[in-house]
């Protein structure tokens, strides 16, 4: 599980749309294409009866038993390879994925990480962090992020440093050190320079794209668009931006500097306050290369493909790349035939979405398996967000993954 604070989880759950309603007893509850609720009310269980159609069949009429839910769960099918596909048919750099230290003890799942017909990049989900990185001024720190960066050049992977300057996982030095806004200012110029000029030193630049990045900067906003509170903003405004930007590329020219966010898969409030800022950040000639998008999503509330592209493409036209960064979608457990489904087809519509715009680079998941999904750590109740399942056997999802970058 990711180290993930409280106060994350609270700033996450407190943007959650709402839960939507429930279907009445022989409601549909799922299906192709469907877009109403996918649970049941109470007394009634939501089964499949074929890809288009799943039913709330009354408790009792219904076999509930966990192993026969569990038997009855579609699978993936796809023999093809997430990373070859996403280069040969979706036109992409990579597809990757994000991974941690503890669960690099898990040789099954590792050795499944290093395949790099699967996952063509990775990125560090903890320990480049500041806590991690600079856990006391001055005091550098890389072992953890050392062992992932070694990975993938062992492993012909692209990599993803991840990040400079976050408002989470800041040690208290830092965020209650009572510094002056010049003080913050160097302090940051230090920190990213150190980090980005480490790994700038291990990156692999496979390739002439040189597609090796960094989310220097990460969550900068709050959900509608106003510039998220923490000790860098409060002194500095969005200058702390610009300051880490600037550093990191004297720390590493080669690597693509991006921001990175969530909540900003399609128009809104948020999405126009990163387009401003990246438009301003053009205008006065700071480095700035992409916008991540994460793409923590629901299953049954993606939006749609139009919507998606509308959005990456007025990104794109900024002048910057973009990248799904931590792409995932989860859902109410336990899972069920037509929850699976319905993720199989947000799954396509994302991917596909990115295939069909030329500056959107590549497509990371946060982490492939559910085994070591961060979701149930956060949000009570949820998970099965990733294509991969507790077993490492695929899902309909990554039939769904390979069916966007193939179509
Ligand atoms: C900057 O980093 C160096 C290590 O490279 C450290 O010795 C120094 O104390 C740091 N300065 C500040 C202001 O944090
Ligand atoms: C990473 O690889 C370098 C170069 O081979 C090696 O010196 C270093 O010890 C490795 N670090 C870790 C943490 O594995
Ligand atoms: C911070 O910057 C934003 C974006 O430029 C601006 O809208 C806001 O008014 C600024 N806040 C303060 C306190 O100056």
């Amino acid at each position: 599980m990711l180290a993930i604070s409280a106060s994350l989880a609270a700033a996450i759950l407190a943007f959650l749309p709402s839960a939507s309603a429930q279907s009445a007893v022989w409601g549909q509850c799922g299906g192709q294409g469907w877009t109403g609720p996918l649970t049941c009310v109470a007394g009634s269980t939501c089964t499949f009866s074929n890809t288009f159609y799943s039913q709330c069949l009354p408790d009792g009429t219904v076999t509930t038993t966990t192993s026969v839910v569990g038997a009855a769960l579609p699978t993936g099918t796809s023999t093809a390879k997430s990373n070859t596909v996403a280069k040969s048919l979706g036109g992409k750099l990579y597809f990757g994925s994000a991974t941690d230290n503890p669960e690099l003890t898990d040789t099954t799942y590792k050795a499944k990480l290093g395949d790099n017909t699967l996952f063509g990049q990775i990125t560090p989900g903890n320990s480049m962090k500041w806590d991690a990185t600079e856990p006391q001024q001055g005091v550098f720190t890389f072992t953890n992020g050392d062992v992932i960066a070694n990975l993938s050049k062992t492993n012909g992977q692209l990599l993803r440093g991840h990040n400079c300057v976050w408002y989470n996982q800041l040690p208290s030095w830092v965020s209650s050190g009572g510094f002056s806004a010049a003080q913050l200012t160097s302090i940051l110029q230090n920190h990213t320079m150190n980090v980005v000029k480490h790994y700038a030193g291990q990156e692999l630049h496979i390739d002439a794209a040189d597609e090796d990045a960094w989310d220097v900067v990460n969550e900068p906003f709050n959900d509608d668009g106003t510039v998220r509170q923490f000790v860098f903003s409060e002194a500095l405004n969005l200058s702390y931006v610009t300051t880490a930007l600037v550093a990191a590329r004297a720390a590493d020219p080669k690597a693509k500097l991006y921001i990175n966010e969530y909540n900003i898969d399609s128009a809104g409030a948020k999405s126009t306050s990163m387009m401003n800022l990246v438009s301003s950040l053009k205008a006065a000639g700071t480095p700035i290369d992409g916008i991540g998008i994460q793409g923590h999503l629901i299953v049954g509330q993606v939006p749609s493909k139009a919507a998606l592209i509308a959005n990456y493409q007025a990104f794109t036209a900024l002048g910057v790349e973009i990248a799904i960064t931590e792409l995932d979608i989860r859902m109410t457990l336990p899972e069920t035939p037509a929850l699976r489904a319905q993720q199989q087809a947000d799954y396509t519509t994302v991917i596909s979405a990115c295939k069909a715009v030329a500056g959107c680079v590549g497509v990371t998941i946060w982490d492939y398996t559910d085994k070591y999904s961060w979701i149930p750590g956060v949000f009570s109740g949820q998970g099965a967000a990733l294509p991969w399942d507790d077993n490492l056997a695929i899902k309909p999802a990554y039939d769904g993954i390979i069916a966007g970058f193939t179509n």
